[in-house]
């Protein structure tokens, strides 16, 4: 199963340039969680400060006891080999064939046979629904089709922590929907701890067991989805629901004298009550995520300490619904 990721009191600045300070929180063994923020809030730089890309300036981030900000270079590498990554672009190499691109991690990092490459590589076409497409080039197909090449590339190391850097960017609605139900049901199979970093609504509504929020250098909270998603944190309940008014701006984040402003003006207010819609279940014929049934565990012990508008949405998620019953 998945590895526990404890992320304690990272700082990250660049110059002058404070990105986030303080950034505390466990992403659960095997669980998905979503990152949100408006775009330039550093949620890329939190990616690579968790695998040791970026270094904070303060903080730790504790893998399997090795800290992939202060632990020497060589721990930090073995560590890194425990992830798959999915970039922004797909960051496929455009004169390779899929196969090719999907093959680079297992032909650079390992010493396998091309017998051997060729089944893991195939495997993992097929789990991402690109089977017949593998001699194909990246400027070849569609940009739905680089992004699960992207995924199957993150997967052929059998990550057990998968970071995804918006995989739904430049996705049609339709196939964002397939990429939720492809990122759920890969979670049941291998059960890897998934950070999903997206600014898609349906994606944060329906894919994560946690979520939280990056905004103005903070943190704002980090827990069970429906903690964010019932939220009347005025940035928190502005960005899910996509509106103007708040504290969120054009240009990135507002400036305090305004932010101040509108939270005298009661700014991200007035929405009313909203609805949990249901997480997604794996597809048919899939394992049950082992995730769920201990994410049951791990949030009931943390009843007594959550919102009462989520505790409700969590009780009522464990109801079964005409759409089936919940594991
Ligand atoms: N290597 C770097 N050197 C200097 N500044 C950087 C570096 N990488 C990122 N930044 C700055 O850090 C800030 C956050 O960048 P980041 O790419 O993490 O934002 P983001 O939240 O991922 O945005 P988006 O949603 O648009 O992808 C930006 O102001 C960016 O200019
Ligand atoms: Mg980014």
């Amino acid at each position: 199963m998945g590895i526990e990721v404890v992320v304690d009191g990272l700082t990250k600045s660049f110059g002058r340039q404070n990105i986030w300070q303080n950034v505390s929180l466990t992403l659960p063994a095997g669980e998905v969680s979503v990152m949100l923020g408006p775009s330039g809030t550093g949620k890329t730089v939190f990616l690579k400060s968790i695998i040791g890309l970026l270094k904070p300036e303060q903080g730790r981030v504790l893998i399997n006891g090795v800290d992939m900000v202060n632990s020497p270079e060589r721990e930090i590498m073995e560590t890194r080999k425990l992830f798959g990554l999915m970039f922004q672009d797909g960051a496929l190499f455009g004169s390779m064939s899929l196969f090719d691109n999907i093959a680079f991690p297992l032909r650079e990092h390992t010493r396998k046979k091309e017998s051997e490459i060729r089944r893991i590589v195939m495997e993992r076409i097929d789990i991402v629904g690109l089977l017949g497409a593998e001699g194909k080039l990246p400027g070849e197909i569609s940009g739905g089709m680089r992004k699960r090449a992207g995924l199957a590339r993150a997967l052929v190391l059998d990550p057990q922590i998968i970071l995804c850097d918006e995989p739904d960017s430049g996705l049609d609605p339709v196939r964002t929907a397939y990429l939720s139900q492809l990122l759920i049901d890969l979670n049941a199979q291998i059960d890897a701890t998934m950070l999903i970093v997206t600014h898609n609504l349906d994606i944060a509504a329906t894919v994560p067991d946690n979520m939280g929020m990056l905004f103005c250098r903070n943190l704002v909270t980090f827990g069970p989805r429906e903690v964010l998603l019932t939220s009347e944190v005025p940035v928190v309940a502005q960005f899910l629901a996509g509106r103007r008014e708040g504290p969120i701006g054009m240009s990135e984040e507002k400036d305090a004298a305004t932010l101040a402003a509108e939270q005298v003006n009661g700014g991200g207010a007035g929405a009313g009550p909203r609805t949990v819609v249901p997480q997604l279940e794996p597809s048919p014929g899939m394992p049950v995520r082992q995730a769920a049934l201990r994410r049951r565990e791990r949030v009931a012990a943390m009843m007594g300490q959550l919102p009462q508008a989520a505790r409700t949405a969590i009780l009522n998620s464990y109801t079964p619904t005409a759409g089936g019953a919940r594991p």
